[in-house]
């Protein structure tokens, strides 16, 4: 069993992995009214992504026998269709993902909650992963250049993403 501080705080972590899967939901259909549909597709995967971050947290408060209490999500905002703004967003979403997860860690920590300790540890690693899938698009854009040829083959190359992760949710642990 996990302490109310601890679940409150799960809680609101599905939340925010929700929020981003809603965000890269919302500038996958920007990308793809652009005429982007590689970028449009990686973003789908992130969406994806996020989607099973959200599902392991919500089986992991279930498997302890906590309540999972869903919220309301923000809207996303998406202003750009610019490939490099977008990007650059995509790395700043992720950066502060990171900064919520790392939180979340050390309140387990604080708490001596050992199971949430290590079951956030496969956050932490994932997020080094996030931050750099973000970085490499914006270094091969870099060394691309900004020329509409360079958007080209690099949005061929990103529609080449499937996502890593489960993407139906029926196998979730604890949700049985
Ligand atoms: Fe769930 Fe992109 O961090």
């Amino acid at each position: 069993m996990i302490s109310r501080k601890i679940a409150d705080r799960i809680n609101e972590q599905i939340n925010r992995e929700m929020a981003s899967a809603y965000l890269y939901l919302g500038m996958s259909a920007k990308m793809a009214e652009k005429g982007y549909h590689g970028a449009a597709k990686w973003l789908l995967s992130q969406y994806h992504e996020e989607m099973f971050h959200a599902m392991k947290f919500y089986g992991y408060l279930l498997d302890q026998g906590a309540s999972v209490e869903l919220k309301t999500l923000p809207a996303p905002e998406v202003k750009t269709s610019d490939f490099k703004e977008l990007f650059q967003k995509v790395l700043e979403h992720e950066k502060g993902v990171t900064k919520s997860i790392v939180e979340l860690l050390a309140m387990a920590k604080a708490e001596n909650d050992y199971a949430t300790e290590i079951f956030v540890q496969w956050y932490v690693g994932e997020q080094v992963e996030e931050e750099k899938n973000a970085s490499e698009i914006l270094q091969n854009l870099d060394l691309l250049g900004g020329s509409s040829q360079a958007l080209f083959l690099l949005n061929i190359e990103l529609g080449k993403r499937v996502p890593e992760v489960a993407t139906s949710f029926l196998e979730v642990e604890g949700a049985h």
